[in-house]
Order: C-alpha cells, then sequence, then structure tokens
C-alpha cells in the first residue's frame, strides 16, 4: 500500500468537519496523516479540538493582514503548509476567499466543502438560501477547488429533504451530518488515488453504485 498522504487543513471557525476528517485518518478510514491545521483566527474553537487530537497547529491571523493583497496572507499559509510537508488541503468552514496564486499551487490537490448542492446556494448561508428558495431538497458537496468559490468539480454530494417547520438551525444540523459523512469520503477517494478530472466531471476509479434511486419530498405516500 503506498504512504499515507499529508493533509493540511484550513479552518476559521468551530471544525466539526475537521474533526470528522481526524476521526477518520485516525481509525485508518482515510489513509491520510493530519500535518497541520491551520486558522486564520486565533479565536478559532476548532483549534483546541485540533490540538486534542495532537495535530500542530498554526495561526495567520487575518487581521494582520488587513488592507493588504490577499495573496500575502495566502502566501503565509502556504509556506507553514509547505514546512510541514502536505499534500492535499482540505478546507473546512474556512471563511477566506483565496487568491488565485494560492489556488493554482494547490490545483488538483484542495478540496472544500459547502453546505448546499452546488451549483445552487454557493457563497454564505447555503442552507438560509435554499430554505428562503423553497427548495424541498437541499444537502451539500465537495468539490475541488478552483478560481471561483465554491465552484470547482464536484467530487461528493449528499441530499437531505427540507421539512415542514425547518428553521435555519433545524436544516443545518440535518446537513452537517451528512458532511460529516461525505468529507471523509472525498478525503479518502483523494488520498487513495482514485479522482481523475475531466473537464468539470470526475471520475471515480472503481465506484461501486448500490444507491437509492431517489428522493421525492413531499413524501409520496402522503
Ligand atoms: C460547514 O457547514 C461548511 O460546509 C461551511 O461552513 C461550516 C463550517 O462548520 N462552509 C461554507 O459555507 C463554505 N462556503 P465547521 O467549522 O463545523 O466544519
Amino acid at each position: 500500500m503506498s504512504a499515507a498522504k499529508r493533509v493540511g487543513i484550513l479552518i476559521s471557525g468551530r471544525g466539526s468537519n475537521m474533526v470528522s476528517l481526524l476521526e477518520a485518518m485516525r481509525a485508518g478510514e482515510v489513509p491520510g496523516e493530519a500535518a497541520l491545521v491551520v486558522s486564520d483566527r486565533p479565536d478559532a474553537p476548532g483549534l483546541a479540538k485540533a490540538a486534542s487530537f495532537g495535530v500542530a497547529t498554526a495561526v495567520v491571523p487575518r487581521r494582520e493582514y488587513r488592507g493588504r493583497p490577499r495573496e500575502e496572507h495566502d502566501r503565509a499559509v502556504h509556506e507553514r503548509l509547505e514546512a510541514a510537508g502536505v499534500e492535499i488541503v482540505c478546507l473546512a468552514g474556512y471563511m477566506r476567499i483565496l487568491s488565485p496564486w494560492f489556488v493554482e499551487r494547490w490545483q488538483g490537490r484542495m478540496i472544500n466543502i459547502h453546505p448546499a448542492l452546488l451549483p445552487s446556494f454557493p457563497g454564505l448561508h447555503g442552507q438560509r438560501q435554499a430554505l428562503e428558495h423553497g427548495a424541498r431538497i437541499a444537502g451539500c458537496t465537495v468539490h475541488f477547488v478552483d478560481a471561483e468559490v465554491d465552484h470547482g468539480p464536484i467530487i461528493a454530494q449528499a441530499a437531505v429533504p427540507v421539512l415542514p417547520g425547518d428553521t435555519e438551525e433545524t436544516l443545518a444540523a440535518r446537513i452537517l451530518e451528512q458532511e460529516h459523512r461525505i468529507y471523509p469520503l472525498a478525503l479518502r477517494l483523494l488520498c487513495q488515488g482514485r479522482l481523475t478530472i475531466e473537464g468539470r466531471r470526475v471520475l471515480v476509479r472503481d465506484e461501486q453504485i448500490d444507491l437509492p434511486r431517489s428522493l421525492v419530498v413531499p413524501d409520496p405516500s402522503s
């Protein structure tokens, strides 16, 4: 078997997706090892969680780069990742738009999770956007990162129903549960070298298909 990939995780906040990745790597379900967690916010609660896994952490405070080109901050982050020998970058609630320079450096090796079924509802508050739009099916997406926000080739998606009476919080919680399933799945496939990008499509080598045919909302038995 090939060596575990060195994975860097970028966060800005609570880091629940980061934890799902760390747990999956620790359990040996993903052939990767967490090399470094970087936050752009010194107060991100995810930093302490990363430390509790024994993972090295770094903070590159965005505040210190205020008024300077975005790329300068990204270069500082990149240096930390390089120094830690990172091969794959996972954005896990990293709420910062990346410079084209950074995106290019990590092209094909950087993935992101977004709480909506892309290409619907990119940007902030994907769950709120789905609710306000009246969508009956919502979900989450893991995708390769390209120069546009929440836009690159899609690796994995999970769909959930939007239920009557849902609030942004209840819908977000339902989606988050699925985020924690598909992010480790996507990272596993990437670490296993099973993903190929062809244009906008991602091909998965040896993909097993044993899936329900559809999710229909409202429930047809209503
Ligand atoms: C997650 O829901 C993630 O999908 C979202 O931020 C949250 C971070 O939570 N990301 C985006 O909206 C990216 N556009 P976490 O810190 O607990 O993983």
